[in-house]
């Protein structure tokens, strides 16, 4: 692939075209001033100014801007782990999660639930985690899940991995593993379907040894649980499980600051527009607040919670639904909340103009980094 051409690449290092010509034909390469360079060459001819080249795709580009907020550690508070379901198809990741919503959730809400959001926050209702909440995370297929991590997106802490007791460890199984892996994220399994009379879950502990995964029942580190999603054996212990290992990872976050987090799923609803569901990851949210995801910036009209009402404010780990953005970001774009409008929309614009860019000349961008220079 070809990238800028010679002249781009001098004024981007601030020197005259001719003499990047001249470096060139010392090199052995011979440029015209509107000819594009390849990778290597870009890299060599940089090397003789004292640039270090960094190719950078525009997806790294767009969230490359240093919105990240460091605070201090006394600000910090505890705050719910984030866990993500996985597994292979018809495992029963869905039902699994159905099975801990409805019979988790904090009383009086129980049966009001009839907002599918893709997230849900859910609170222990007994034994010794009593009290303690759980923010699930629905949508993440794998694809998705790989999507957000791309874009830099952290937003699981603990990842459950669903596996059939009457079934075996499948690709979709290996593929979650690998993932949890690569992120770096603790994984309980949940040995699911254990009502079923054809269920052997010591066939699925020996699977897993082959794939190097030896559970704790066998003397391993990895938490396993069996469970059913359809008569609720186990769901308690599973959930005390993942709630130790969130309690190790001791999780924390400032609640009393401008919000960011992640886009978890976003779409156009007929009635209202573009509605996107968000985690809010440190501080708080408030109905009203300048936010800016993606490439797009509005002000929160509406917050809508996992239990389908209308809030106000949202904290660490909650997911809420938001109306007020003018679009649909991408899941796992990340979201911040903004001073002030013209702030938002500068970052947008030149979001947008990246995005366009890479898809009319679908050119990717470098940056270069001066290491010092000679002169
Ligand atoms: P995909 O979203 O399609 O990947 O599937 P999933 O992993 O979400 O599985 P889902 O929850 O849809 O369950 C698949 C089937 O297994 C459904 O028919 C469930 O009723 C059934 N099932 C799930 N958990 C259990 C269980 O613990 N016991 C029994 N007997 N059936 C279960
Ligand atoms: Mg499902």
């Amino acid at each position: 692939t070809e990238f800028i051409s010679a002249s781009e690449l001098a004024s981007m290092m601030d020197v005259s075209v001719n003499d990047v010509i001249s470096t060139c034909m010392q090199l052995g390469m011979f440029v015209s001033i509107n000819q594009r360079l390849d990778a290597e060459s870009i890299q060599l001819i940089a090397m003789e100014y004292n640039y270090e080249v960094e190719f950078i795709s525009a997806e790294e580009e767009i969230q490359a801007d240093n919105l990240e907020i460091v605070d201090d550690e006394e600000d910090l508070k505890p705050r719910a782990p984030i866990v993500t379901i996985m597994g292979h198809v018809d495992h029963g990741k869905t039902s699994l999660l159905d099975y801990i919503r409805t019979t988790k959730v904090a009383s009086g809400e129980a049966g009001g639930i009839t907002q599918h959001i893709g997230a849900y926050n859910v609170e222990v209702q007994e034994g010794e985690n009593k009290g303690k909440s759980v923010t699930f995370l629905d949508t993440p297929g794998h694809e998705a899940f790989t999507a957000m991590r791309a874009r830099g997106a952290k937003v699981t802490d603990v990842v459950i991995i669903v596996i059939s007791a009457d079934d075996s460890v499948m690709p979709q199984t290996r593929e979650a593993i690998n993932h949890a892996k690569n992120a770096n994220v603790p994984i309980v399994f949940a040995l699911n379907k254990i009502d079923k009379p054809g269920a052997n879950p010591d066939k699925i502990r020996e699977d897993l040894s082959k794939e190097n995964i030896l559970v704790e029942s066998w003397g391993g580190k990895y938490q396993e649980q069996e469970v059913s999603a359809k008569t609720g054996i186990g769901i308690d212990e599973l959930l005390d499980k993942v709630l130790l290992e969130a309690e190790l990872l001791e999780l924390t976050a400032n609640p009393d600051r401008k919000a960011n987090g992640a886009v978890i799923e976003a779409s156009l609803d007929k009635g209202r527009g573009y509605v996107s569901t968000i985690l809010v990851e440190a501080g708080t949210l408030n109905v009203g607040d300048i936010i800016l995801a993606g490439q797009y910036f509005g002000r929160v009209r509406a917050m809508i919670n996992d239990v389908g009402e209308r809030i106000k404010t949202a904290g660490p780990s909650t997911p809420v639904q938001i109306l007020g953005l003018p679009g649909a970001p991408q899941a796992g774009d990340k979201f911040n909340v903004m001073e002030s409008d013209r702030e938002a929309r500068e970052i947008a614009n030149k979001r947008e103009q990246i995005i366009r860019e890479q898809s009319i000349r679908a050119k990717r961008h470098i940056t270069l980094d001066e290491i010092g220079r000679r002169k």
